[in-house]
């Protein structure tokens, strides 16, 4: 049974901080509120331009649970990534940034690349670091991690100083891969992990080492900054220059699709102070399907209050969908994953309706369709999907007349919120009080 809701009715609804929790009776309720609140957060000095890269093909993104299988058919859908310049001890090295992993791992020049078929010159990987970490590495600990389109990285674990943002984590432990089996397309050497410690300990779920500190929960431990880090994500291309030249530094000054990492604050992007919303993250054993047995954070998993779609048509409103159930926030994921149903709904909701390309393995909808409202709702807030993360005008199929949706749908969890969420919202990972906090960008 849907719901729909005239204006009216939802704003009658949205006088109401909390829905019926009934759907989930499984869960401690307690923890599920979501509130909205004041903001107390101010923007920080330690923020870092992130750029964004738009690649036809990228591997081996993001959480290493989807090793399991089950999000095989995504993997070549995560086009778009965002890289950071990570300073490791006096070398800078570009890394795609992600939230659903906690290993920051590097490629070491010379590293050797393997195919299916044997060794091959070039994975694909940038310029990696020249020689050895210079804190040593650690004796008999193998570094790995395996993708589920058959990438993976190996190596062995060192430690080195990282710095970001100004902050530095000293003596860190990072993965440096000697060999990589990858598709990339050349500019990034590694990855920043910025999930939980949990994580550093798992392959495919099972532990299989004692977990480590990641970068930034060594800058938080080491006490260089509070427990939070914020991510503003732009839509546009990189507006920056790229590093190194010297006539055009990258501005620290706030421009309009440039993307952030803050540490510690907020980044300097301006954001609908009256849309702040804070929901607790939640443990591991939320997602079921995975058999955590732990209460323990590893994810950035936040259960949203409800999620709305539809579109505004005269008396008729929009249509609101409660079932609440776990959702990974990742900037390492280009789409939005989320459950079938709701899902349809949406593409049901286009103008003319989304159909199903079989070549593609995804929905797509004419690029000229009228788009439809897709929310999230997180205590009292509704976080709108613009309607170019819908409607991705830059995705086409090869007609040139179909434009790729920004949400896919899945039978099965994790359900993710990717960059087409993000992209219209400052997020804070708030580690210290594990909590996700999150504002609406103004129009950039
Ligand atoms: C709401 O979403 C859930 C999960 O996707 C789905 O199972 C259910 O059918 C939806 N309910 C309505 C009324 O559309
Ligand atoms: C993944 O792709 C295979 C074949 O390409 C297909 O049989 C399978 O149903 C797909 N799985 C999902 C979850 O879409
Ligand atoms: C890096 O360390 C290994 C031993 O861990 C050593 O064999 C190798 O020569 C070192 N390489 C450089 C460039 O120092
Ligand atoms: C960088 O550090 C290494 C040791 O960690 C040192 O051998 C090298 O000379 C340094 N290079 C520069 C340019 O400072
Ligand atoms: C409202 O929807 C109906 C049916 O989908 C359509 O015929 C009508 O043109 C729409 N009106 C507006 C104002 O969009
Ligand atoms: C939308 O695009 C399709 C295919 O490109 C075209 O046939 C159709 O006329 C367009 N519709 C409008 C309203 O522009």
């Amino acid at each position: 049974m849907k719901t729909a809701l005239s204006q009216c009715a939802i704003l009658a609804l949205l006088s109401f901080s909390f829905f019926s929790l009934a759907e989930h009776a499984k869960q401690p309720s307690t923890q599920l509120h979501a509130v909205t609140a004041r903001n107390t957060l101010r923007v920080t000095d330690n923020y870092i331009p992130l750029r964004k890269h738009v690649a036809p093909h990228i591997p081996g993104q993001g959480s290493t649970l989807r090793r399991r299988g089950i999000m095989a058919n995504l993997t070549n859908i995560h086009d778009v990534y965002y890289i950071i310049e990570l300073q490791v001890g006096n070398q800078t090295i570009p890394v795609s940034v992600d939230t659903g992993s906690s290993d920051t791992w590097l490629v070491q020049n010379g590293y050797r690349c393997i195919s299916y078929y044997g060794e091959t010159p070039d994975c694909g990987l940038g310029e990696g670091l020249r020689g050895n970490l210079s804190g040593g590495n650690i004796p008999d600990l193998v570094f790995g991690r395996a993708y589920t389109d058959g990438t993976f990285v190996r190596g062995y674990f060192g430690y080195d100083d990282v710095s970001i943002g100004g902050i530095t984590a000293k003596h860190q432990q990072l993965g440096l891969v000697d060999v990589a089996s990858w598709f990339g397309d050349g500019l990034v050497s590694g990855l920043l992990g910025l999930a939980y410690p949990l994580m550093t300990s798992l392959e495919g779920g099972e532990q299989s080492m004692a977990p480590y500190n990641p970068v930034f929960f060594t800058m938080w431990k080491d006490k260089l900054v509070q427990g939070l880090f914020s991510i503003a994500l732009s839509r546009d291309a990189d507006q920056l220059t790229p590093p190194g030249n010297e006539a055009h530094p990258s501005s620290p000054v706030e421009s309009a699709g440039t993307s952030f990492l803050a540490l510690g604050g907020l980044p300097p992007v301006t954001v609908d102070e009256e849309s702040w919303a804070i929901t607790p993250i939640q443990s591991m054993k939320l997602l079921g399907d995975w058999d955590f047995s732990t209460e323990e954070r590893g994810l950035y998993i936040i259960v949203a209050d409800a999620w709305v779609y539809g579109r505004r048509n005269g008396s008729v409103g929009l249509s609101k969908n409660t079932t609440q159930f776990p959702v990974l926030i990742d900037v390492g994921a280009t789409l939005s994953v989320l459950p079938k149903e709701l899902v349809m709904a949406l593409y049901e909701s286009f103008d003319p309706p989304a159909k199903y390309m079989s070549s593609r393995g995804l929905f797509y909808a004419l690029c000229n369709a009228t788009v439809p409202e897709f929310g999230v709702q997180i205590g009292t807030s509704i976080f709108y999907f613009a309607p170019e993360d819908l409607l991705r005008q830059n995705a086409r199929d090869p007609t040139n007349e179909y434009c790729r949706i920004g949400v896919t749908d899945s039978y099965f969890g994790p359900y993710v919120l990717g960059v087409t969420f993000l992209s219209n919202v400052v997020a804070v990972f708030d580690v210290g009080n594990n909590e996700m906090r999150f504002a609406s960008r103004k129009k950039y």
